[in-house]
C-alpha cells in the first residue's frame, strides 16, 4: 500500500513543511527561510527562530496540504525531526506534530536531521540507496563523516573538531566583507576566477583519521586579510581558499570510502549546493569509479523533503516513534 506522510523541520533557522507519497513522490515542499529575520544580528537568535517557526507553521502546513491537494484525513503518518539543532526551535515543530500525531490519530516518526539529509540524493527517481556508504554531510553546523551499512544502521567515523566547512566559508566571506549566505558569495568566486598560489592550509589533511578542522584556515585568511589590506585581487584568493576546503573535503571522503571498503559516497547539506563542491565531487567520483549520490541545490540546504524520504522508510519498517518523543538539541547517533 502506498502510504501519504507530512514531515516537519524546524531544528535552525528554517521553517519547512513536505508532504510525500511512497517513498520519494514529492507533492509539496515548502521551506520558510528566515534568513532576512536575522541578517541584521550577523546570526541567527534562538529565541526569535522559535517564535518565527511558531508564527508560521500552521499556515505553511496549511498550504503544503493544499498544494499536495489533499486533507489531513489523507495522512497516514507524521514526521519531525527531534534532533540535533536550537532547543526552542526542535520544540515547535515537536509540539506540532505531535499535535497532528494525536488528533490524527495515525503514528509520529522522530527523525535525526543529520541521518535525514543523505536522503535527500533519493528524492529525485535515484532509486535505493547503494549500501554500504559513506556520507559526507557539510551542514552549516557540522561537518561529517558517516558510514552506513543499511537504513538506520550507521556510525559517525569523522567530525569538525572546531568549524565546520560550512561555518568557516560563511565567517570567511564575513571577513572578505561578502554578502550571506557565505558559502553561495565564495562559490561564485570559485566558480569565475582563478586560484592564485597562495598555499593555504589544508587542515589534517595528512592525517590518517577522518576528522575536520577548519578554524586555522579561517584564522589563516584573517591574517592574509590584515597583512594584504586590499592590495590583492580578491577573486584569486577566495578562490584559492574554496580550493583548500574541497581538497580536504574530497580527499578525506575518498579516504573514508576506502578505508571502510564501500563504493559508493553522497554528498549533502548546505554547503553542497556549491557548484565548485559538486564539480570537484564529480570529477573524483569519476577518477575512482566511485558510485555518487548528490541531491540537487534545493535539496542540500535544509528541507523537509529529506526527513519526509528517511521517514518513509522508517514508516515501512515499522520505525515508529510514541508521543514521549523528546527534543534533542545535540547531535547523538
Ligand atoms: O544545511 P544548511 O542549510 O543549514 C544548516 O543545517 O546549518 O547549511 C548552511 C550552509 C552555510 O554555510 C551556507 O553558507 C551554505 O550552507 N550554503 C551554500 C549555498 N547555500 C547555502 N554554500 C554554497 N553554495 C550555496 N548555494
Ligand atoms: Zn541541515
Amino acid at each position: 500500500m502506498t502510504t501519504t506522510g507530512i514531515a516537519i523541520d524546524t531544528t535552525f533557522d528554517d521553517t519547512s513543511i513536505a508532504v510525500l507519497r511512497g517513498r520519494n513522490d514529492l507533492l509539496a515542499n515548502l521551506t520558510l527561510s528566515q534568513f532576512n529575520d536575522h541578517a541584521i544580528f550577523g546570526g541567527v537568535v534562538p529565541e526569535r527562530a522559535s517564535r518565527r517557526h511558531l508564527e508560521v507553521i500552521h499556515p505553511l502546513i496549511r498550504r503544503a496540504l493544499a498544494e499536495a491537494g489533499i486533507g489531513f484525513d489523507a495522512l497516514d503518518w507524521v514526521a519531525v525531526s527531534h534532533k540535533p539543532g536550537l532547543m526552542g526551535s526542535i520544540l515547535v515543530g515537536l509540539a506540532t506534530a505531535k499535535a497532528l500525531a494525536f488528533s490524527l490519530d495515525i503514528p509520529l516518526i522522530g527523525i535525526n536531521h543529520i541521518e535525514a539529509h543523505p536522503y535527500a540524493g533519493l528524492l529525485t527517481g535515484t532509486g535505493e540507496m547503494p549500501f554500504p556508504i559513506v556520507h559526507l554531510i557539510v551542514a552549516g553546523g557540522h561537518t561529517l563523516l558517516i558510514h552506513q551499512t543499511a537504513h538506520f544502521s550507521w556510525s559517525i567515523v569523522g567530525r569538525s573538531l572546531d568549524d565546520a566547512a560550512g561555518e568557516c566559508a560563511d565567517k570567511v566571506a564575513r571577513i572578505f566583507g561578502l554578502p550571506m549566505p557565505g558559502g553561495k558569495a565564495v562559490d561564485e568566486y570559485a566558480m569565475t576566477c582563478r586560484p592564485g598560489s597562495f598555499n593555504f592550509p589544508k587542515p589534517l589533511i595528512h592525517q590518517d583519521n577522518f576528522d575536520f578542522s577548519f578554524s586555522g584556515l579561517k584564522t589563516a585568511m584573517r591574517q592574509f586579510r590584515d597583512k594584504h589590506a586590499d592590495t590583492f585581487d580578491k577573486g584569486e584568493v577566495l578562490s584559492a581558499f574554496f580550493e583548500s576546503v574541497c581538497d580536504v573535503l574530497v580527499h578525506k571522503t575518498l579516504s573514508a570510502a576506502e578505508r571502510h571498503g564501500v563504493r559508493a559516497i553522497s554528498v549533502s547539506g548546505g554547503l553542497a549546493a556549491s557548484r565548485r563542491l559538486r564539480q570537484r565531487f564529480t570529477d573524483a567520483a569519476e577518477a575512482s569509479g566511485l558510485r555518487l549520490i548528490y541531491p540537487p541545490p534545493q535539496f542540500c540546504t535544509d528541507n523537509a523533503a529529506m526527513v519526509a524520504c528517511l521517514a518513509a522508510h522508517k514508516f515501512e519498517a515499522g520505525r515508529v516513534s510514541d508521543l514521549r518523543l523528546t527534543a534533542e538539541p545535540n547531535l547523538s547517533e
